[in-house]
């Protein structure tokens, strides 16, 4: 929907330097940029922004593409999110071309949405602050709960008022249709057909996505009366997905980031108290277990979790199932425990400030090593309670994606659990085997990482004779580097019947070569590359390698990235390999362009020829196909030695 001319300027301004590093601390190292892979849990920097060509590589994740790429892979967006996202960045206008029925009626509803929640909010807000029963309700309870003024401000606390419809009417006659209160949920019908304030009375606490918008709200109770539920909150709307948000996120991402820790805990006024307390790096889940896209948001920020936990021994248990999505994630956990009877809020209220930061740094402890020592309180002197406690033990340490860090917990737990150390490695691997089983099964979660490192097929080492994905690989990584430099060939003109010398491109010559010979790509990525050339071409332009590292399918990016990013980390071995020597041939262009057709054209004859001796064999064949073979394999022996004299004899 956003037309092409538009993602153009966009791609055109972006710089992938500037936006990589919004997300990861880059240093300088040569000609690129290094720093800690994203993607994965890396302890050596193998992640990699070269922004002389726009790309980044993840040696340690495979990941790699453009700016686009990276914002899908990183923020999890579509490529018009992206682009999108990237426009804002650099305060370009995008103008929509007319998006169909469907996304324009979301995006209404959800704009519609937006505008009844942040006038609300607003008028929460100035009912607490200048509204006669706001200030005497509202107002007074933060107070007395010692929330302070600056505080109060910055979660834009609010209040409604206790009559039926005060809200609704307000919110009627400021222009705001009956429809969205409704879906707001924060008008309700009664059973005679009359609206009411679903949160009259109450104290509100708006929920902000993460730029601070406000798209939900929770609202607590004053009456002490246990019949009456402490908290309302919003219904799941197209603007509010409960398991999407973190309350306190917006507040909170600068100083997770400085912190590279984030607190965990239950309530909308622990995360308030804790702001109060100088402690600005903590989100709460609002009372329901986190989600997996919960833990991915904290992810974006950093890798290190601790949760807050209150005395309460039930409550502790009951999270472990969550905590081992934490573990899954590749997120390092940690745990405090308050004194019993306390929570993060209650305790956070009464000590000091320096007191309550230095207990949770002091108190502060690895997740695993807490939980196997609960279990095994537990589970002292019951052996059936032992095995299920080791079984669970075991649970979360098979979560760890990183094989070392399990190693580790394996190694303590081991002396923790006065266990023998196979026997939880043995357990481990099982737990592990059975999740990669059960892998695409949803909701079962499973770790990131292989129990033993698999073997991938590795495409430079190819040892098939017939495999021509090295010499595919080489054509496109011509086309990347090369695609539009000058290059002269001899070409067979048929009218004089001469061999004449042609100025022409390496991207069209090979584009040409390939079509002419009607070879095609094996690799689907690489075939995507050649015909985006092959359409650039057609239309007369240059091919711009920023359109294919952001191209919509993120394949193509990232083998783009890959081959890139392959420039400035060449291995002798590549080049022993397949003949192929990357540092020399700028010197020889015309040489390595009719090199690299001429062995993939070799290749494709070889496996032609293979092919047909493979038949050869069948001792069925009819002598009229024998014959057809015989004559067919003659003449692809005389391509073969016609290709192999380009090179003198030592190629084959
Ligand atoms: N919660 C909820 N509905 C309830 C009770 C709790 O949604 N009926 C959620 C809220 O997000 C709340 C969190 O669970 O913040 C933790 O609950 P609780 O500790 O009872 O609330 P607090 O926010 O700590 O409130 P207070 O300290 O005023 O009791
Ligand atoms: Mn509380």
């Amino acid at each position: 929907m956003i037309p092409k001319e538009t993602v153009d300027k966009v791609l055109h301004v972006a710089d992938i330097l500037e936006v990589v590093g919004d997300f990861v601390h880059l240093k300088k190292s040569g000609s690129s940029y290094r720093g800690l892979s994203p993607f994965s849990n890396e302890k050596t920097p193998s992640f990699y922004v070269v922004p002389t060509k726009g790309i980044f590589k993840d040696f340690s994740s495979g990941k790699g593409g453009g700016v686009v790429q990276f914002l899908m892979e990183h923020e999890k967006m579509t490529f018009p999110e992206s682009v999108k996202w990237l426009a804002k960045k650099y305060n370009i206008e995008i103008e929509e071309e007319q998006p169909n029925e469907e996304a324009l009626k979301e995006r209404s509803e959800r704009e519609s949405l937006q505008a009844v929640n942040s006038w609300a909010s607003e008028w929460f807000e100035s009912q607490l602050w200048t509204g006669g029963e706001g200030r005497a309700v509202g107002y007074a309870y933060f107070r007395e709960r010692g929330f302070r003024d600056d505080i109060i401000k910055r979660f834009q606390l609010g209040y409604c008022n206790e009559g039926w419809d005060t809200m609704t009417l307000a919110a009627k006659a400021a222009g705001y249709e009956e429809a969205w209160l409704k879906a707001s949920g924060l008008t309700k019908e009664g059973k005679s057909g009359k609206l009411f304030d679903f949160f009259h009375g109450r104290v509100m606490f708006p929920i902000s996505d993460v730029s601070g918008r406000v798209v939900a709200f929770g609202g607590r109770t004053l009456k002490t009366d246990k019949k009456v539920a402490k908290y309302f909150n919003s219904p799941e709307s197209a603007l509010y997905h409960k398991s999407r948000i973190l309350y306190g996120l917006y507040q909170a991402k600068n100083a997770i980031v400085k912190a590279d820790r984030c607190f965990l805990v239950e309530g909308y006024t622990d995360v308030i108290s804790l702001h109060q307390a100088g402690v600005e790096n903590v989100v709460a889940s609002s009372g329901t277990s986190l989600t997996e896209d919960q833990v991915r948001l904290i992810k974006r920020y950093t890798q290190h979790v601790t949760i807050l936990f209150d005395g309460d021994a039930a409550g502790i248990r009951a999270s472990f199932r969550g905590i081992n999505l934490i573990l899954a994630q590749g997120l390092d956990v940690k745990v405090v425990l308050f004194p019993d009877g306390e929570d993060p809020d209650s305790y956070a209220r009464s000590v000091s400030t320096e007191t309550f930061q230095e207990y949770l740094l002091k108190e502060a402890r690895d997740f695993i090593r807490f939980k196997s020592e609960i279990l095994a309180k537990d589970a002292a002197g019951d052996p059936t309670k032992r095995a299920d406690m080791i079984r669970e033990v075991v649970d979360s340490i098979a979560m760890v994606p990183d094989a070392i860090q399990r190693s580790v917990y394996i190694q303590e737990c081991s002396s923790l659990l006065n266990m023998d150390e196979e026997v939880l490695i043995n357990e481990t691997n099982r737990r592990l085997q059975k999740g990669l089983k059960k892998r695409s099964q949803p909701g079962d979660y499973v770790p990131e990482a292989a129990p033993f490192p698999v073997p991938q097929p590795e495409e430079r080492g190819e040892t098939n004779l017939y495999d021509a994905s090295a010499q595919e690989r080489d054509l496109i990584r011509l086309l990347l580097h090369y695609g539009n430099l000058p290059i002269e060939v001899s070409l067979h003109d048929l009218e004089t019947d001469e061999e004449a010398m042609h100025q022409t491109s390496v991207s069209e010559y090979l584009l040409f070569e390939l079509e002419n010979e009607g070879l095609s790509l094996k690799n689907s990525a690489y075939q995507r590359v050649a015909n985006f050339y092959a359409g650039e071409l057609a239309k007369g332009c240059f091919p711009e390698v920023k359109h294919l590292i952001n191209h919509a399918d993120p394949s193509v990016g990232e083998v783009c990235a890959d081959i890139l990013a392959e420039r400035f980390e060449v291995s002798a071995n590549w080049a022993e390999l397949h003949d192929i020597y990357p540092d020399t041939e700028d010197l020889n262009l015309s040489k390595a362009t009719k090199d690299c057709i001429c062995k993939l054209k070799i290749k494709r004859v070889m496996q032609m020829i293979e092919e047909l001796t493979e038949e050869l064999k069948d001792p069925q064949l009819p002598d009229e196909r024998l014959l057809i073979i015989l004559e067919e394999k003659r003449h692809l022996d005389a391509v073969k030695s016609e290709l192999a004299r380009h090179f003198g004899s030592t190629i084959l």
